[in-house]
């Protein structure tokens, strides 16, 4: 087992992570502010944003190939490398489907 570093950039927040462990895990237990509903990876509540690092997440079932490479699912995602995420950002895919639904405030939330 080794263990790495999970930094949540904005919040001064760092967490240890074993890679045999998801990182939602050690986040519910130190009571890290991160969001989940499902824990099964389905609706993508406890996504962030992989600014710099390595996930592993094959069972992350909410986020195409494509959106896995630049998100992680937390409550899925186990660590491969020392990482910095940022928490509460979304795959384009939730945005787009906002925006089709008419919720352009919904879309329009994230821009600061
Ligand atoms: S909590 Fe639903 S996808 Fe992670």
């Amino acid at each position: 087992m080794t263990e790495y570093t999970v930094e949540f950039v904005g919040t001064g927040e760092t967490i240890e992570v074993a890679d045999t462990e998801t990182i939602l895990k050690p986040c519910i237990e130190e009571g890290i502010a991160q969001e989940y509903s499902c824990r099964v990876g389905m609706c993508l509540a406890c996504s962030a944003e992989i600014v710099e690092g390595e996930v592993t997440q094959p069972a992350a079932r909410g986020l195409t190939d494509e959106e896995a490479e630049n998100y992680a699912l937390t409550c899925m995602a186990r660590p491969q490398s020392d990482l910095k995420l940022d928490r509460g950002k979304y795959p384009p895919s939730i945005e787009d489907a906002a925006a089709a639904d008419g919720d352009a405030a919904g879309a329009a939330a994230d821009d600061d």
